[in-house]
């Protein structure tokens, strides 16, 4: 056994320095040989740091930002914490492993994100009790609006509970609003997982020991986002467009809030005005009333309903308030099946039509009944080094109809009608998205497929790129319903060609001819070349829709392999399984 050294209360470092140092020295000496014993000397060597590994599966940041949470938390409590990606260990290494805290988001219909889907199949496959000396906790990340809610936390948990592992703590099943649930199922487990633990054995021989790493805490933040100045508004098709997609830019100027090509920024949206006016006048409110805000202060129910609370899809509980039937999934108690009335408004005024008699929720009644407003995340389509003192998203504003009644997304439209360049300030935030960037040396060529807002995280590649003098090749694939009306930034792409960043620009127009063309065809029909720049090292990016095209995109990067390189299904599945973890292969879809 070796001991690892803490830094002194005494040392002149602040907990969080103290913490994370303490991770450092946990990091190092799980990987020191004993002889480097002497290295404990400077500091008093005073306790044993229990191992702990926290394992997380995330699409896009959020996942992995909690487990470099949980790992500073832990170093406070003596546990020589290290944070690994789900795409870095297999079931051998899990099963040397003694404690383990997995952090796992859930993507498509209920599927595992990307960095996660190895590590899920092996421990599906697996049997026998090959993690009998492992102790776990799984804290699962989702999203009640989907019907798989926390799918793939649900599964892990289920997984390693078979394969002999002990269960510290139950499985924790996190809402877009995860900050209570997830600090406190944190603080039990830690507290678990303390009583009676090994103490830190040295690892030498282990390679994986990541130690968290020392971004500081960001000044703004989710829960307290920059107020940003919109500076610009602009619809990017052309009259005649079935869509609209907005250009928006935000002042960051003095703000200190840094971001990188491919990280998202989260937008705080304000609900539609004339939606909070419906639902006061089902409630036969004036919105002068009085009702709590989430923080607990007392605030204008017209207020409450405008900033912060979700008018979208109706809980659980106000369906069952309102006596409206719901068939409830087996997963969550806040699921329901999509027969359920749309929007909170169209709950109240069922009830009021169905049961003329029941009485609808009070004012605080019905603040309680909802969930909290979230905000939005939008790739962001600039870049720092290009586009100084400002942010870029390009947002396509989400309208349909739906039970004869015009409906409209929230916070897109938030940007697209209401804001006003100029005037309006938005609550901001970066969402750092580390698993998407461009590669690091600007010699390695990208491949980019970003069809309709897929375009937003490439126009900050290629602005990176040319900021930076970087000389590799760059291809886009770009598509959307027409040329004259829906392609997006057009003239910019035309001056990056022209100027010899973008390398080649490929284009499907679904609607400019009898048959649909769709990106996938474009990338079939160069599947040679696409392949030989894969064969010289390209990094292969997707950003988008993520029910068909990200699918429909893999297929066809399986079959560029199998066509252009001669190989089998099996060996172009294994091909693609190398790019992956290779970080190769990303995706930013949604
Ligand atoms: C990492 C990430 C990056 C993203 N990047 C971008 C980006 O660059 N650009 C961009 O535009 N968006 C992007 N999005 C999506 C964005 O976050 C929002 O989800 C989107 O703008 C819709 O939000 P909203 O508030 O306008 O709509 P909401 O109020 O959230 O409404 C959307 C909901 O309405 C319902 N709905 C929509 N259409 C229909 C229909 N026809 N019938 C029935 N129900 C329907 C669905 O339940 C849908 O979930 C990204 C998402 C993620 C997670
Ligand atoms: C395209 C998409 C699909 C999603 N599918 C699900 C789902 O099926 N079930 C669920 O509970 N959450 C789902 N979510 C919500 C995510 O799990 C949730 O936002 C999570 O906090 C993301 O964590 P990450 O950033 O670490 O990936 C989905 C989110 C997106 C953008």
């Amino acid at each position: 056994m070796s001991t690892v050294p803490l830094i002194p209360d005494t040392a002149p470092f602040s907990a969080e320095q103290r913490a994370w140092l303490n991770g450092f020295l946990a990091g190092v000496f799980s990987r020191a040989p004993a002889a480097n014993s002497d290295l404990r000397s400077p500091i008093s060597a005073s306790a044993a740091l229990t191992p702990l590994t926290i394992l997380f599966g995330s699409q896009t940041g959020t996942a992995e930002g909690l487990a470099k949470k949980a790992a500073k938390e832990a170093g406070k409590r003596s546990f020589a914490a290290t944070v690994l990606d789900m795409a870095q260990t297999d079931l051998a290494k899990l099963a040397a492993e003694k404690n383990v805290l997995v952090i796992v988001s859930t993507y498509g219909d209920g599927e595992p994100p990307d960095s996660a889907k190895s590590l899920h199949t092996a421990l599906a496959s697996a049997s026998g009790t090959a993690l009998s000396s492992l102790r776990f906790s799984v804290c699962a990340l989702g999203d009640t609006n989907y019907t798989q809610f926390c799918k793939c936390g649900t599964d892990f948990d289920h997984f390693l509970g078979k394969l002999g592992a002990t269960r510290v703590t139950p499985r924790t099943d996190c809402d877009l609003d995860y900050e209570e649930k997830f600090n406190s199922w944190l603080n039990t487990t830690l507290t678990a997982l303390g009583t009676g633990s090994a103490p830190a054995e040295s690892k030498i021989e282990n390679q994986k020991s990541k130690i968290p790493d020392s971004d500081p805490e960001p000044t703004y933040s989710k829960k307290n986002p920059y107020p940003a100045l919109l500076l610009t508004s602009r619809n990017l098709n052309a009259p005649g467009s079935g869509k609209q997609v907005h250009h928006i830019e935000f002042d960051l100027a003095n703000s200190g809030l840094a971001y990188e090509a491919g990280d998202a920024l989260g937008v705080i949206p304000h609900n539609c005005p004339e939606h909070v006016a419906e639902v006061l006048a089902a409630l036969g409110c004036d919105g002068e009333e009085a009702v709590p805000a989430p923080d607990g202060s007392t605030v204008p129910l017209r207020r409450a309903l405008t900033e912060f609370y979700d008018l979208g899809k109706p809980t659980a509980e106000l369906l069952a308030r309102c006596a409206i039937p719901t068939t409830v999934s087996a997963n969550s108690a806040s699921t329901t099946t999509p027969a359920s009335p749309h929007h909170v408004v169209d709950v109240l005024l069922q009830s009021k039509s169905e049961n003329p008699h029941s009485k609808i929720p009070t004012p605080t009644e019905l603040v309680w009944l909802l969930k909290r407003l979230q905000p939005r995340l939008y790739s962001i389509s600039s870049s720092p080094h290009a586009h100084t003192g400002q942010v870029h998203l390009t947002v396509g504003a989400v309208r349909y109809e739906k039970d004869g009644r015009p409906r409209k997304g929230v916070c897109s439209t938030f940007l697209a009608d209401r804001a006003q360049p100029g005037n309006t300030r938005i609550g901001v935030f970066v969402h750092s998205n580390k698993a998407f960037r461009p590669p690091a040396s600007g010699d390695t060529p990208m491949i980019m497929v970003g069809p309709g807002t897929g375009i937003a995280p490439f126009r900050a590649f290629l602005a990176h790129r040319r900021a930076t003098g970087a000389k590799g090749k760059n291809w886009l694939f770009f598509g959307d319903q027409r040329a004259s009306t829906d392609f997006l930034y057009r003239e910019e792409l035309a001056a990056l060609m022209h100027d010899g960043v973008l390398t080649k620009l490929d284009t499907a127009f679904s609607r400019d001819q009898a048959e649909k063309i769709y990106v996938q065809q474009r990338m079939l029909e160069a599947a040679a070349e696409l392949y030989a720049w894969l064969e010289q090292g390209a990094h292969f990016y997707v950003c988008g829709d993520a029910s068909r095209m990200a699918k429909d995109v893999d297929l066809a990067l399986h079959q560029v392999i199998e066509r252009a390189g001669g190989k089998t299904p099996e060996q172009a599945a294994a091909y693609v399984q190398q790019l992956k973890a290779a970080k190769r292969y990303a995706r930013d879809v949604y």
